[in-house]
């Protein structure tokens, strides 16, 4: 089984009767509670906590911790309006919806440079970038330390999808699958997603279809639409002895590049030895060009990556080929090839139109006709 990120996989669970009693309360907001529920099971190993300075600073400016292993992207927890008073070497309870979830130990409080936090992790200080915007919302004060938190999968939804690194671990153990592929998602399933992940699944044991459910932004598709398509399809046109779905408890960060290699990291945490990053990973808008996320992996050495990004060109349907292609494939012009977005598809629903087969299956298609007409 594939070494997790910086050697061991941490686990950080606790249970209700290990919080301190009177601890000061302070409160979560919602990326931080995807954040927390992500470090206390392992899924971002080698972090035990929300960052502290040294370790923003250098993420930030190196794409590395301090120690220097890869990290892409800050993980940090905010300093609120209305926190009460604390000081580094407090212990505090972290609370999100009425519900206290963990418990932090103060290392570190510190200002940020949020514009610079913008400019460098997402490459832009639009304030257009749905990542901008949160920005915008923060207080620019972080506080690092270490986190521990209880399981509350059993009140979150996707129960039975929501397994932990450890539990893909065995799972990709007990299905004998020495070379797993992860594939990243936060839209409803198309062909041109599982074009990917076929021609992945020819080279690989199994694919671990992983679809994002932490927040995303507004107009995207609602988590549960989407899962609602993947349990659609892996039924009708998968190979149920080659695919495990499972969710990643994630926010989404719209930091493209940057957000590939956090998300190929994290997977191969999951257990898995392969990602496969496609066309504007993680992007959103015209901030990044169509392969940045995967020309960012050449900064890096494959050791200290140790997951194999798989990469692919913009998958299309050739009405000629009669089938998916890329243009490493298909000799046709573009009259001839069907491209379709996820920002198009959107727009098609709102107007009652039912996205065509050359763009998804019909069942996908109709699930997301009835979502959209709620
Ligand atoms: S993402 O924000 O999670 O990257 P999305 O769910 O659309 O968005 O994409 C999932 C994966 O499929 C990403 O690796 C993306 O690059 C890839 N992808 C999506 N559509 C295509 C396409 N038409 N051609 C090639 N890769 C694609």
């Amino acid at each position: 089984m594939i070494t997790p990120h910086g050697g061991k996989l941490v686990s950080r669970i606790i249970k209700e009767n290990d919080l301190p009693e009177n601890a000061l309360v302070l409160t979560l907001n919602e990326r931080e509670k995807n954040d927390l529920e992500m470090i206390s099971c392992g899924a971002m190993s080698p972090l035990e906590g929300f960052m502290n300075k040294v370790d923003y600073d250098s993420v930030i400016g190196e794409m590395r911790l301090k120690n220097g292993i890869v990290w892409s992207l800050p993980v940090v927890f905010s300093m609120k309006k209305d926190d009460p008073q604390i000081s580094v070497g407090d212990t505090v309870v972290l609370e999100y919806g009425d519900r206290i979830r963990g418990m932090m130990e103060i290392e570190d409080i510190f200002s940020a440079d949020l514009d610079l936090e913008a400019r460098e992790t997402l490459l832009t200080n639009d304030e257009a970038h749905p990542g901008v915007q949160y920005l915008k919302t923060l207080s620019g004060k972080y506080i690092g330390g270490k986190i521990s938190a209880l399981d509350l999968r059993d009140e979150e939804p996707f129960r039975d999808h929501r397994l932990i690194p450890e539990e893909t671990r065995a799972l990709f153990e007990e299905k004998g699958w020495k070379s797993i592929v992860a594939f990243q998602t936060r839209n409803p399933i198309h062909r041109a997603h599982e074009y990917l992940q076929k021609v992945s699944l020819e080279m690989v044991d199994g694919l671990l279809i992983h679809p994002l459910v932490g927040v995303t932004k507004a107009d995207d598709i609602p988590a549960d639409v989407r899962m609602n398509c993947y349990e659609t399809i892996l039924e009708n046109y998968y190979p149920s002895d080659r695919t495990a779905l499972s969710v990643f408890p994630a926010a989404m960060r719209y930091a493209g590049p940057r957000e590939a290699i956090f998300h190929a990291l994290l997977r191969k945490n999951y257990g898995c030895t392969h990602f496969i990053v496609g066309r504007d990973h993680a992007g959103v808008g015209d901030y990044y060009g169509t392969f940045d996320a995967q020309v960012i992996f050449d900064n890096f050495t494959a050791e200290e990556i140790d997951i194999v990004p798989l990469k692919f060109e913009h998958a299309f349907f050739c009405n000629k080929c009669g089938g998916m292609a890329t243009a490493r494939t298909c000799p046709h012009t573009g009259a001839d090839r069907v491209f379709l977005s996820g920002k198009k598809v959107r727009a098609m629903l709102i107007d009652g139109i039912l996205p065509p087969p050359e763009f998804t299956r019909p069942e996908i298609a109709q699930i997301l006709m009835e979502a959209a007409a709620k």
